[in-house]
């Protein structure tokens, strides 16, 4: 039996940090996926393949361990996490491919966290849906990273662009938004756990300041919510601008970030901010019409990533 899965990477529109204080946030599916097949294994032993990243481990599952063969660690403690919640740990082989960046803030462990629990319920012949998955991937997230928002896992699970309320309500747009995006790749990983401490601690040293701040990019979120629902990207970029200048004095930025973001608003993009934690990680750029000269202008060696927004979600099949 042979189960395969794939899930989409995500990436922020507006709202993050925010969305930490039960601000509203956007997120959408972009159109990289993380693709996981899984077949029964021709030895006694379970092993896991990333060939793309070069990465090689024999599982051991019951223990929540692995031998290393080749590269280094890192999403394998998704997919370790996920085999010890929904595997009866029979030999198996699991092989990742993806054109997901890993930790580039793109969610590249809640793609892969999503299509190894997908293909695993298949490969069982569990039945599940969207809703359970979404949840089920969180807990795994949850469990491997300490605290986790569901806002990646969601997002993974279901595609499209989902606006997450004050309250915690999901709406997902109906709108098709695909107006093109350059993701730009700075060469520090960001650390979310850090940049939320720091955030946390400028708010409560600088509380008449911060706390109106963060109110107005929530504020913010739900103008570009009606942005999107008119399809009016002038505004949506317009409000990432000024969205990206709440993130400066939120203290996330960074100068490669900030560089980033100038070059691709000098290149044409009519949009441009840090997305996700920030300290390092990546921006985005909206930009109709110039792509190509916005990936340019802030191009270095594989540091940039051309995407649109897609509707497709998680996929599975045996
Ligand atoms: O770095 P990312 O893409 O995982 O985004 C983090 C978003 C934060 O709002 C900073 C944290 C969170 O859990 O929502």
């Amino acid at each position: 039996m042979i189960a395969k899965a794939s899930a989409p990477a995500k990436t922020i529109l507006f709202g993050e940090h925010s969305v930490v204080y039960d601000e509203p946030a956007i997120a959408g599916a972009v159109n990289k996926r993380a693709y996981i097949t899984i077949k029964e294994s021709k030895s006694d032993k379970s092993i896991f393949r990333a060939p793309d990243i070069g990465f090689e481990a024999e599982l051991l599952s019951k223990q929540k361990k692995y031998i290393l063969t080749k590269g280094k660690p890192g999403i394998i403690r998704y997919i370790l996490e996920s085999l010890y919640r929904a595997h009866d740990h029979s030999p198996i082989d699991i092989t990742l491919s993806s054109n997901v960046p890993i930790g580039s803030g793109l969610g590249s462990s809640a793609a892969v966290t999503v299509a190894t629990l997908a293909a695993l319920y298949r490969y069982h012949n569990i039945r599940f849906n969207k809703k359970s998955l979404a949840h089920d991937a969180h807990m795994v997230e949850q469990a491997v990273q300490g605290v986790a928002s569901p806002l990646d896992t969601l997002v993974s699970t279901y595609g499209g662009l989902v606006y997450l309320s004050r309250n915690k309500k999901v709406e997902h747009f109906k709108v098709n938004f695909n107006a093109p995006l350059v993701v730009g790749f700075t060469t520090k990983h960001g650390n979310t756990g850090k940049m939320v401490k720091d955030v946390k601690n400028l708010k409560n040293r600088n509380p008449k300041i911060i706390n109106p701040v963060i109110t107005a990019m929530g504020n913010l979120t739900n103008y570009a919510k009606q942005a999107i629902l008119k399809k009016d990207y002038n505004k949506v970029g317009e409000l990432m601008n000024i969205n990206h200048g709440f993130l400066d004095v939120i203290g996330v930025n960074t100068l490669e970030l900030s560089r980033m973001v100038y070059n691709a608003r000098e290149a044409g993009a009519i949009g441009s901010k840090t997305t996700g934690a920030g300290g390092g990680g990546s921006i985005i750029a909206l930009c109709p019409g110039k792509v190509d000269e916005v990936a340019n202008a802030i191009a270095r060696d594989d540091s940039i990533l051309k995407v649109r927004f897609t509707r497709r979600g998680v996929s599975s099949r045996v």
